[in-house]
């Protein structure tokens, strides 16, 4: 097995390096005493998920120190085995799709809002619009109108908004600082630590807050009842009630921008494409027995096409978060041993020619009409993959909120490019307007 020492942790240049080691192979990365296994083709993901899969781990705090642990260890996306069902049973609820289906109407007005004020600055209808900067903050909103319901005003998502900065700079402190791993350094009074307790009592202070009201006024608050687990039972505490809800309202803030500013940016360089999907929406809504649930959940339509095919292309995390296998096992041909760590290398998976055929790397949603269900399972990370296809809990928040706003955009605006250097992840990182919003 080849093995590439980490000293620049870009993710590209990483990427790269491993491709010119090994190949298709499997490789493992070395970075001071830790090492992991890379895997990324379809029937390595298959292998590595193959019998033990419900029994995999996941590395202390993904090896990130104890810091980082104190920040996010005990969220649910760190957790496995019974810690990870008995906080699974308490925040699946109001992730439950009916949960979800039935908030369509709010998702709606709010987003009839949001895109309001997005052509408020317009001149005679013409915008020209950051997509990941406008949209950044949009599903952040909608989750939390959807979890706090009653609770939810404009003074909570401003604090929120607020949390979300700071909650930034704890990642950024915790990623870029050296000695993150050091049990000691952890325990000085860093400014990194400084910032990790005011985001951590920020937060603390503010949900007891906010659900003390609820329950109070008696309010309709679906995150009460999810907080009655550390307050009545003693299975999830309130320490890992605050780092999940943390890891759901915060960290896929810049996942779910990535998504929609994918989809914006390509049908604004796709008028073919977005010509056709308004053309469906209008067909749908026209007929007389147009149901929006239905059409949201209906896996034939462009509107999904183009959903999955900007998730195959933006996917959550460049490589997915460490795994433990639980028992020896063959990987693409290599003897793992038992409590070997994997990350999955996720864009190589998502445009691999194996699955994807050579344009793997083109936004071309049809592709979906071509590439088998049975063929995606191994060869595409969405929310999870392999026998953990759907361990996102937020999947079906995500899909329905992306369609929702995907049909209120291309109902009231066409769409124009207007990056001409191709370099569209740069420029719209730096605020610069990518698309031309023009109103219908
Ligand atoms: C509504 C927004 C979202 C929320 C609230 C959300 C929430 C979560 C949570 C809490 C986890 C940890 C689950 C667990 O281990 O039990 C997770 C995992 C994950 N999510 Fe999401 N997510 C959202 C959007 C997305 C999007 C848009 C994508 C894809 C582009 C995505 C892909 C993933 C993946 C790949 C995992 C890891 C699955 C695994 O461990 O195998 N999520 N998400």
């Amino acid at each position: 097995m080849k093995v590439l020492e980490i000293k620049d942790l870009r993710l590209k240049l990483l990427r790269r390096s491993g491709r010119e080691l090994a190949g298709d192979n499997p490789y493992v990365i070395r970075c001071g005493p830790y090492e992991e296994l890379v895997i990324s083709q379809p029937d390595q993901i298959h292998d590595f998920y193959q019998g033990d899969y419900k029994r995999h781990g996941k590395p202390q705090n993904f090896n990130f120190g104890e810091l980082f642990g104190r920040f996010m260890g005990t969220a649910v996306g760190l957790r496995y085995g019974e810690d990870w069902r008995k906080i699974r049973k308490h925040f699946d609820p109001p992730f439950a799709f009916h949960a979800v289906a039935q908030r369509t109407p709010r998702f709606q007005r709010e987003i009839g809002l949001w895109i309001r004020e997005l052509a408020q600055d317009s001149k005679e209808g013409v915008s020209d619009v950051a997509v990941g900067e406008s949209f950044r903050f949009l599903v952040l909103r909608l989750l939390a109108v959807h979890l706090y319901q009653d609770a939810f005003d404009d003074r909570l998502y401003w604090q929120l908004l607020e949390l979300s900065e700071s909650h930034d700079h704890v990642v950024h402190a915790l990623m870029t600082c050296k000695g993150h791993d050091s049990k000691i350094w952890s325990k000085f009074p860093t400014s990194t630590r400084r910032l990790l307790d005011r985001f951590l009592n920020g937060w603390k202070d503010l949900n007891r807050e906010v659900i003390g009201n609820a329950r109070e006024g008696k309010w309709e608050c679906p995150l009460e009842i999810t907080a009655r687990g550390f307050v009545e039972s003693d299975d999830m505490t309130e320490e890992e009630f605050l780092s999940t809800l943390g890891e759901i309202l915060f960290a896929n803030v810049d996942v779910s921008a990535s998504v929609l500013s994918t989809t914006f940016r390509n049908l604004a360089k796709n008028t073919k494409i977005q010509d056709e999907l308004r053309a469906e929406i209008t067909q749908c809504k026209s007929d007389a027995d147009f149901d929006m649930s239905k059409y949201l959940t209906n896996s034939k339509t462009l509107l999904h096409r183009v959903t999955m095919e900007s998730m195959r292309l933006a996917p959550a995390f460049w490589f997915s978060m460490p795994e433990t296998t639980a028992e020896d096992k063959t990987i693409g041909g290599f003897a793992i041993p038992a409590n070997t760590t994997v990350i999955i290398d996720n864009q190589r998976l998502n445009e691999g020619s194996v699955t994807w055929g050579s344009d793997g790397d083109q936004f071309r949603p049809d592709r979906f009409l071509e590439v088998s269900p049975q063929a995606q399972r191994c060869g595409f990370m969405r929310f999870g993959t392999g026998a953990a296809s759907g361990r996102c809990l937020g999947k079906n928040a995500a899909d329905v909120v992306f369609k929702l706003t995907t049909i209120a955009v291309v109902e009231r605006f066409q769409m124009e490019t207007l990056i001409h250097d191709g370099n569209d992840k740069a420029q719209s990182k730096r605020g610069v307007p990518d698309v031309r919003f023009i109103e219908n």
